[in-house]
Formats: C-alpha cells, structure tokens, sequence
C-alpha cells in the first residue's frame, strides 16, 4: 500500500483508506468538511507522488499543476509527499452580521488584502481555532464580500456566525466553483436555481450578468419550504420590474399558489417552468439532493452538461472535523 508523509508523520494506508483518514488515524488535525469531494475543505499539495486525477476533480488547472488535491478523494497508488496542509488564506473582519429571516443572517466581510474572485464562487471560512466551512459570496466587486448563512441548531460555523459581534477577524480561502456569470454569449438564455441560501450565488450571479448587459431571457426559480424561508423578495421583485427580460419565480413546499409563487417540489416545478432548455446556461445552488436531481433534468431538458454549472452545499459529514 501507499505510504503518506506529512509534517513528520509517515504512515501506510489501510486497503481503501483515504489520505485524509490515514493522516486523522495517525492524529494530524486536517481541515476537513463534507468528505465527498464538493467543498473543497480538505484541499492539499503533494511535493512528491501523485495524488491521482480522482483526487483532483473541480480543482482549477493550475492547481493541478502545482500538485493540489482533496485529501477526502484521495486513494493514492504511489507513495505521497505532502507540503502544504492547507492552500493560502487572506486576513478578513466580519464587518456586519444581519438577519434576513428565520435561522437566516448576512455575513457582510472586509479583507485586508485584495481577494480577486468571481461573483457567485464560493470562499472557505476559517475562524481563528482552525474550524472551516465553505460559503458563497454574493456581492460583487466593490462590495463587502457578503454570505448569506442558514444558522443549523447544532451548526458550529452557522450558530457561530449568527452571534459574532462585528470587528471579529477571520480568515479566507479561495475562490474555488464554477458558478459565475460568463459575457460570452449575452443573448443566451439563463436559468437560476436556488434552495434555501442557495440564492446567494444566484444574487451575485443575476446582478453580475445584469451589469456587464446580458440580453438573453433569464429566469431565477428560489425555493424554500414554506413563504418564510424566502428571502429577498422586494429586492428581486425590483429587479424584475427594472429589467423586463427577468422572471422571478418563488417555490414553495407549503402553502398557496399566488403569481409569481409556485406550490410544489423544485425538481417538478422547475423543468415545467423552464421548458426546453437547449442553448440555456443553468445555475444550480443549495440543497444537494435537489441540485443532483434538477441536473438530470436540465439535461433531458436538452440542456448542454458543460452549460450547466452546479454548487451542491453539501454538509458536514460526521464526525465533524476542524
Ligand atoms: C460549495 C459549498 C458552498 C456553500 N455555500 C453555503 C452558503 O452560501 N450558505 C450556507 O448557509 N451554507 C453554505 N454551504 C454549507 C456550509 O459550508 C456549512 O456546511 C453549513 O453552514 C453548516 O456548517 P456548520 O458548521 O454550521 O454545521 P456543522 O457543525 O458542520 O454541522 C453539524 C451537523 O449538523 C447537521 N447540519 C448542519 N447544518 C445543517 C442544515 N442546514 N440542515 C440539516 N442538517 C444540518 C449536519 O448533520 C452536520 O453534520 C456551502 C457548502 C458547500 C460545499
Ligand atoms: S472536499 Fe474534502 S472534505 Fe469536502
């Protein structure tokens, strides 16, 4: 089996055994979150061996090159050296905490340094005793960075979040995702679809594509179970009115259907919605069992699998990890 060196530590893999469970067993404290390859959390680099092409899924090109991996994917066939644990941070202070409804609050950050990213990719959140979950940023440049966080009971960064008091410093990672607003086809159709904070990479992403002058028909599909867990109705009813080439669409598990207010699961709703989906960009955000589905059902819908972009907020998976 593979042998895994890490600040110190060398130790052989068990049969199937990731590097981020060996490195736990041999008791390095990894940063680590949703164990499945979708946040990104448990980011490393390898100095020597390779990590494999599984280990390096969503990564961007030049942080394959440079031999950056996830440790929670990675089964490696050689012998693996590990440099860094963790990729580069930035300096930032929580500048604003806000409710924005039930179990709901904006985060509103100011990074010391300058942070380039796209509207609508996610950052990682790392407070000062090493605990560390991904959210997305839906502001855009210029802004504050702005998160927008559903506050879990037995959350630890949510419940944390909520509380904190202004001038708290924290600490960023990233960008990572592909969900971004692209110029190159500003007739193309545009379908964004969000559960829960999921619309916090859609706020950014619909305003972005509005800015730089999109053209094409785009419609935003939020969903929540019932009316209370929608949140920036008046701003995106606004919107809508300003820019006549935006339908927005709320969708609700519970309750009575009213215009522009769908009853019903998204994974329904939306493909009766949208229709036939052939040249649409189609961004999907938030609850991960309905991304997964409504991916499937874009594409039967006709649309293409490289135009469709997806950010599934896939949770902690115990026994949480700092
Ligand atoms: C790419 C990506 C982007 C993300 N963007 C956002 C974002 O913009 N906004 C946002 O709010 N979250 C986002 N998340 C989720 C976020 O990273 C955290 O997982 C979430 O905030 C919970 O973290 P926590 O530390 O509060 O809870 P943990 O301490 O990690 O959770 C403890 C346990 O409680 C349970 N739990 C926690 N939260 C929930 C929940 N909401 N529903 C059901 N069970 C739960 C889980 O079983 C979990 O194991 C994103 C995740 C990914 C992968
Ligand atoms: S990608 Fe490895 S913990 Fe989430």
């Amino acid at each position: 089996m593979a042998r895994v060196r890490c600040q110190g530590l060398d130790l052989e893999l068990a049969p199937g055994e990731t590097v981020l469970e060996g490195l736990q067993r041999g008791g390095l404290r990894v940063p680590s979150s949703c164990r499945v390859g979708a946040c990104q959390t448990c980011v490393m680099q390898a100095r020597s061996g390779s990590p494999g092409a599984a280990a390096q899924l969503g990564l961007r090109a030049t942080q394959k090159e440079e031999g950056w991996f996830l440790a929670c994917q990675c089964r490696p066939e050689e012998d693996l050296e590990i440099g860094e644990r963790t990729a580069p941070t930035v300096a930032a202070r929580i500048v604003e905490v806000h409710p924005l409804g039930m179990a709901l609050v904006r985060v509103r950050l100011r990074t010391e340094e300058t942070l380039s990213y796209r509207p609508g990719q996610f950052v990682h959140l790392e407070r000062s005793d090493g605990l560390i979950r991904a959210y997305s940023l839906a502001n855009l440049p210029g802004e504050d960075l702005e998160l927008h966080v559903r506050v879990h009971p037995q959350g630890h960064m949510s419940r944390w979040l909520a509380m904190v008091s202004p001038g708290e410093n924290v600490r960023l990672r990233g960008p990572s995702g592909e969900c971004f607003y692209r110029p190159d086809r500003p007739e193309a159709p545009m379908l964004l679809v969000g559960t829960g904070t999921g619309l916090a990479p859609l706020w950014a992403i619909l305003r972005d594509a509005l800015s730089q002058g999109h053209r094409g028909p785009i419609t935003l599909v939020h969903g929540a179970r019932d009316v209370a867990g929608l949140y920036y109705v008046t701003e995106l009813q606004a919107l809508s009115r300003t820019y006549t080439q935006l339908r927005y669409v709320r969708c609700v598990l519970e309750g009575e259907a009213e215009e522009g207010l769908e009853v019903g699961d998204m994974t329904t709703v939306v493909p009766r919605l949208a229709g036939k989906l052939t040249g649409t960009r189609v961004y999907l955000c938030g609850d991960p069992e309905r991304v997964v589905a409504l991916k499937k059902r874009c594409f039967l819908a006709g649309a293409s699998m490289k135009d469709i972009y997806a950010d599934p907020f896939v949770l902690a998976t115990p026994p949480v990890s700092i």
